[in-house]
């Protein structure tokens, strides 16, 4: 049987644990949150602003739902591993905008996550009915792997 040596095997470990917290997180590509939403990040620049699509799996509104457009910002990886990001999400089917903010996170195993915390503005009539114009909530953003 080949033997080990606790000196390489603890080398192995740190290695192997270093490998994976190195992996840097990045917003490009297609998401989905835990309300079964679909997100995908398009086109990201050097300085970390992006573009993409959003496609709600709920809705305030009894309007058909549509895929809207989002335009944002990241810190960039090459910088932070697990940056900071916020986007703003104009819906085309209703009169609302959200903005999203949060952190991608790399986890244990090297899986990617998007924490985020948002807040949904409806547009409102009257300024007495302003109270009640702005939702808050969180979302968690997994990757979407590409069909095999
Ligand atoms: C609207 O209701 O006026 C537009 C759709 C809003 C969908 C919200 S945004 C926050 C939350 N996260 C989602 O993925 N969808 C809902």
């Amino acid at each position: 049987m080949v033997q080990v040596s606790p000196f390489l095997l603890v080398l192995f470990l740190a290695l192997g644990a270093h490998g994976l917290s190195a992996k840097k997180c990045s917003l490009t590509g297609r998401w989905v949150n835990d309300l079964g939403s679909n997100m995908t990040i398009t086109s990201m620049n050097a300085n970390g602003d992006f573009s993409g699509s959003y496609y709600t799996a709920v809705s305030t509104t009894l309007e058909k739902i549509k895929v809207s457009p989002l335009l944002g910002s990241q810190h960039l990886p090459t910088q932070l591993k697990q940056p900071t990001f916020g986007f703003t999400v104009h819906w085309t089917f209703s009169d609302s905008i959200t903005v999203f903010t949060g952190q991608c996170f790399v986890d244990d195993d090297g899986k990617e996550v998007l924490r985020t915390m948002w807040l949904l503005r409806s547009h409102v009539g009257k300024r007495g009915d302003d109270w009640k114009a702005t939702r808050v909530g969180t979302n968690i953003f997994t990757r979407l792997q590409p069909q095999q």
